[in-house]
C-alpha cells in the first residue's frame, strides 16, 4: 500500500507540476471558492484528484476513496484518503510549498502514506509500525530540551472568527517558544516534524485528508501525535505532533493558553 500511495501521489504530483509550469508561463487557472471566499479550489486540484481516483480504481478496485474535492466515505476495508493539492493557496500564489498527500486507512487508522512535493520533488513515506522516510532516508524527530527552544508550526482555519481565536493562542505561545511557523500546507508541517525541521505542530480544524499521510509520517519518525477526537482537552478537532522530549511541556503550555476554546 505504501508503494501504491507513492505511485499515485507521484503521478498526480507530475500533473500538478506541469500545470504550475503552464500557470507560471501565463496560462489562466480556473479558481472557485468553497467554505469561504479565501478557501479556494483550482481546476488543477480537481484534475489531480480525478487522476488519483482513476489510478486507484485500476490498482485497488475494491477499496474506497475519500478525497478533498469529491468527498466519499470510509468503507469496511481499505480507504484511500486523498488531498490532491495540500497548500492550494500557496499553489495559487506560485509558492513551491504544496504537496499531494495519499494515505491508506483501515478502520480510520492510517497504515501507509505518501506526501510528494511537485516542485521540490521530495517524497515522504511511512508504513505503520515500520518507520518513515524522506527519499529513502529514515526519519527521526528532533529532541529539543526546553520549551523556549522549541520551534512550533501551526496553521489557521478559513473561517474568520475561528482564525482570530487561533491567532490569540499563537500570541500567547509566542513568548514561551523559540518561534512559530505557518508555511501553509498541513501535510508538509507534519512531515517537517518527522524530519526535525519543526519540533512540533498544532492546528485545529484539519480535515482527514490534511493529516492522514503526514500524521503517520510524524508518528513513525517518533513524534507524539494526537489526532482529531483523541485529545478532548486540546480540543475535539486538534491535531498535535511533537518531538517526545517536548510534547508534555508544550501540551501544558497550550492548555494554559486557553486552547480548549479554539
Ligand atoms: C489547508 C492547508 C493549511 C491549513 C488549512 C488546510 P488546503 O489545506 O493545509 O496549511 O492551515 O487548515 O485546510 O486547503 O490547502 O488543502
Amino acid at each position: 500500500m505504501r508503494d501504491t500511495a507513492l505511485q499515485v501521489a507521484e503521478e498526480a504530483a507530475d500533473l500538478v507540476r506541469r500545470a504550475r509550469e503552464a500557470m507560471v508561463a501565463g496560462d489562466a487557472v480556473q479558481v472557485d471558492t468553497k467554505s469561504t471566499d479565501t478557501d479556494v479550489v483550482t481546476a488543477v486540484d480537481r484534475a489531480s484528484e480525478r487522476l488519483i481516483r482513476q489510478r486507484l480504481a485500476e490498482l485497488r478496485p475494491d477499496d474506497q476513496v475519500l478525497g478533498e474535492e469529491e468527498g466519499g466515505a470510509a468503507g469496511d476495508g481499505v480507504t484511500w484518503v486523498v488531498d490532491p493539492i495540500d497548500g492550494t493557496v500557496n499553489f495559487l500564489y506560485g509558492s513551491p510549498c504544496f504537496a499531494v498527500s495519499v494515505a491508506a486507512q483501515v478502520g480510520g487508522v492510517s497504515v501507509a502514506g505518501a506526501v510528494v512535493e511537485p516542485v521540490d520533488g521530495r517524497r515522504w513515506t511511512a508504513v505503520r509500525g515500520q518507520g518513515a522516510w524522506l527519499d529513502g532516508r529514515r526519519l527521526h524527530t528532533s529532541a529539543p530540551e526546553r520549551l523556549d527552544l522549541t520551534l512550533v508550526g501551526t496553521g489557521f482555519s478559513y473561517d474568520r472568527a475561528r482564525r482570530a481565536r487561533q491567532a490569540a493562542m499563537v500570541a500567547e505561545l509566542m513568548s514561551r517558544v523559540r518561534d512559530v511557523r505557518r508555511p501553509g500546507a498541513a501535510s508538509l508541517d507534519l512531515c517537517a516534524v518527522a524530519a526535525g525541521w519543526l519540533d512540533a505542530y498544532v492546528e485545529h480544524g484539519l480535515h482527514r485528508w490534511d493529516w492522514a499521510a503526514g500524521a503517520l509520517i510524524a508518528a513513525e519518525a517518533g513524534a507524539v501525535v494526537s489526532l482529531p477526537g483523541e485529545d478532548e482537552e486540546l480540543g475535539p478537532d486538534a491535531t498535535f505532533a511533537a518531538a517526545p522530549t517536548i510534547a508534555a511541556p508544550l501540551r501544558a503550555a497550550l492548555l494554559s493558553s486557553g486552547i480548549a476554546k479554539i
